[in-house]
């Protein structure tokens, strides 16, 4: 596969997982150039769509928010909102954390972390957290606003109300369980749990909002009320962009 909008391949180093994003056990990590890509490819069909920035995130299956955090870094001046949501309560404060990095308040609290622990300890691994949390310290500096984030628990498999939580989401991307290191957190197959996703995003999703689904190659990501507008394999990974084929007259059966 090509690279359409993430062409340079830069040294993303600084986003590496617990250098200055936070991590925890059992949690993944996402691509970061991939990440970039899908929110790229995004927002090019949202542009045709005559949709423009700022847009807001949301990403149902959030982990750590480690994907979020790192499209928040790189695209952040396009972006006004962020919602985390994961059926794990002890990962969503992970993934607070990590999307409070995108506030310079919260990457100075890192910044004092990290240089205690380098008075502390003076590991090398330190020093490197130190320069690349200054140098995603400086990107922030050169923003006008901060993107507000929210995080919150839910089961996105289950019936739960979306729209007392969540507004005027542009785009959804989302890294699902593979079912190696993370699985459903419920008795529902891929196809089902997929299905129930998608029905429960299309409340808060408008007629010009798009879902990137990111899953393993061969799974089948389908919907009655979305249409398919991208595909494309990368390695292990699939990813689908689906589009609602009409918010108003789809109800769940
Ligand atoms: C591949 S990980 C996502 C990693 C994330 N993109 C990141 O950057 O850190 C999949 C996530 O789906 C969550 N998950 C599993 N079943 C779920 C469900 N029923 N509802 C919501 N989240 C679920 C897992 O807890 C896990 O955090």
């Amino acid at each position: 596969m090509n690279y359409r909008f993430a062409v340079e391949n830069r040294n993303y180093e600084d986003f590496s997982s617990g250098r200055v994003f936070y991590n925890q056990k059992g949690t993944t990590s996402f691509p970061v150039r991939l990440a970039s890509e899908i929110y790229q490819l995004c927002k090019s069909i949202l542009l045709k769509n005559g949709c423009d920035k700022p847009y807001v995130l949301y990403d149902p299956c959030c982990g750590g928010a480690y994907l979020l955090a790192s499209i928040g870094f790189i695209h952040g001046e396009e972006i006004s909102g962020i919602y985390a949501s994961d059926v794990d309560e002890t990962i969503t404060p992970l993934a607070e954390r990590n999307l409070a990095l995108l506030t310079k308040e919260g990457m100075d609290e890192r910044i004092s972390e990290i240089q205690k622990m380098l008075v502390e300890y003076g590991k090398e691994s330190h020093s490197q957290a130190l320069e690349s949390s200054l140098s995603l310290r400086n990107v922030l500096e050169e923003r006008d606003k901060s993107i507000e984030a929210k995080c919150f628990v839910s089961d996105i498999t289950k019936n739960n109300n979306l729209t007392n939580t969540i507004r005027g989401v542009n785009m959804i991307i989302t890294d699902i369980p593979y079912g190696e290191i993370v699985s459903w957190n419920s008795m529902e197959d891929e196809k089902g749990a997929v299905e129930k996703l998608l029905d429960n995003v299309l409340e808060v999703m408008s007629s010009d909002s798009v879902i990137a689904i990111i899953s393993k190659s061969k799974s089948k990501i389908k919907h009655k009320a979305f249409k398919q507008v991208e595909r494309f394999v990368i390695g292990k990974r699939q990813i689908t962009i689906l589009k609602p084929i009409n918010t108003y007259n789809y109800r769940r059966s």
